[in-house]
């Protein structure tokens, strides 16, 4: 459920039409609804009311850190993959006992910087991972609470780019391994354990695959357990699916109700890291189409965003719904929706029925707050689009549009190139 609806054939977020803001901060841009977001937020909090839960934000879906203060407000914690994002959250204002820490490839000052600022656990990958926390906490004087990603094998039936789960993965730790792991930990001085992690993958839109991991983490628990390893936290991840095109993803009640009763009297506070649920319908980028052209019968619609504004489509083959901010009851035609890229893996949408369009209309590309902005670059030496957040009938610009002088920042020309007075 969202806040973009049409308002005589017209495209409006909240209470504010879409083309007020595309004349006021110019195209392109993302544009979240607050509303939304609070909304997806609380539905997904309030179903796991009945159990001892912390809902931890995935900030690499959109780390913005207005995006993350709404969440931080309604009781979020966040889960962050860097240093960067630990970072934006503390500057977001999260309470750093609400954020948990998981990717394969963590730097020792990333490990450090975490530590020092005491963050609930780290996720932890392997097994020289764990060596090398406990090593940083020796030097930061502090110790570090761990849990072990496990890599609980178990096919999450997505999209192979954004599974994560299957033991042929590079994350976590094989759950067959991980009780020995275990062991290790709990003889080190500067490590404390506090819980078992694994997040299986994406975009997926089965309850199965979540249970068949619980079920794996559950009889692990069990085993740490006989041997006084303590484990109060039971950190399943993210992944819930939402609906882009026709795919129909558990509600997130159904979700956490299955997951609470499969769990039984498991004694843990559970941990959730989802991203695309919360954010990924609360967002939308609109863009402008600059050209329309046929070629031998093949229609284009040259919009003025690209693969480097929204990688999703060119990477992933992901489908987004593209809809005209003012509808028109002109003749439909089939065409392709490209970006201004020089590659023809540059597209938003393919073999797509559109109104006949003309230069200067709007398009929102729907379904875009999650890993749109986040996976944006500056290929093509194009400046990163504005983002703009929508509360009821105000609209904030929370990050501006680039600019020339922005994309150069930080190069410098050696000594050797400058010109000689
Ligand atoms: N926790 C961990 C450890 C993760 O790696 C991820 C996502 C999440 C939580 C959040 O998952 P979500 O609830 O959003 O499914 N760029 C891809 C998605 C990559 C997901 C990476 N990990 C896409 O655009 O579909």
């Amino acid at each position: 459920m969202d806040y973009f609806r049409y308002v005589d054939n017209e495209l409006w977020c909240e209470d504010v039409p879409v083309t007020k803001i595309a004349g006021d901060v110019g195209t392109p841009f993302y544009l979240y609804s607050c509303r939304t977001i609070e909304r997806h937020f609380n539905v997904f909090d309030q179903a796991f009311a009945d159990v001892p839960h912390m809902i931890c934000f995935s900030s690499k879906s959109n780390s913005n850190i207005a995006i993350l203060k709404v969440l931080i407000r309604q009781g979020g914690g966040v889960d962050i993959v860097s240093g960067g994002e630990l970072y934006r959250a503390l500057q977001a204002g999260v309470d750093p006992h609400k954020v948990v820490y998981s990717g394969v490839g963590k730097r020792e000052d990333e490990i450090k910087f975490a530590i020092e600022k005491e963050i609930l656990m780290f996720n932890v990958e392997s097994s020289q991972e764990i060596e090398v926390i406990n090593a940083c906490a020796g030097q930061v004087g502090k110790k570090a609470r761990i849990a072990l990603r496990v890599n609980p094998d178990v096919d999450p039936m997505t999209h192979p780019h954004i599974s994560t789960g299957l033991k042929e993965n590079k994350f976590g730790i094989d759950i067959n391994r991980s009780l020995d792991e275990y062991r290790r930990a709990q003889q080190l001085d500067n490590i404390d354990i506090i819980g078992v992690d694994c997040h299986i993958g994406s975009q997926i839109t089965e309850i199965s695959p979540f249970l068949d991991a619980l079920d794996r983490l559950k009889k692990l628990i069990d085993l740490l357990r006989e041997e006084n390893i303590n484990i109060s936290y039971l950190d399943l991840g993210g992944g819930l699916g939402i609906t882009y095109d026709e795919e129909t993803p558990p509600h997130p009640t159904e979700y956490a109700t299955a997951l609470i009763k499969r769990a039984g009297n498991i004694d843990c506070t559970f941990i959730l890291e989802p991203g695309r649920v919360i954010i990924g319908n609360a967002g939308i980028l609109v863009s402008q189409v600059l050209y329309t052209k046929d070629s031998d019968g093949k229609n284009f619609i040259v919009v003025d965003a690209g693969m480097n504004d929204l990688i999703r489509p060119s990477l992933y083959e992901s489908y987004h719904q593209v809809q005209p901010v003012i509808q028109n009851e002109s003749p439909v035609i089939t065409a392709d929706v490209v970006g201004p890229i020089c590659e023809s893996g540059d597209f938003i949408a393919k073999k797509r029925s559109m109104p006949q369009l003309k230069r200067g209309d709007l398009l929102a590309v729907m379904s875009a707050g999650a890993y749109g902005f986040t996976m944006a670059s500056n290929y093509n030496s194009r400046p990163r689009v504005a983002e703009v957040l929508i509360q009821d009938d105000r609209y904030y610009v929370i990050r501006k549009r680039e600019t020339y002088e922005d994309i150069i920042r930080g190069e410098e020309i050696p000594e050797f190139l400058k010109e000689k007075e």
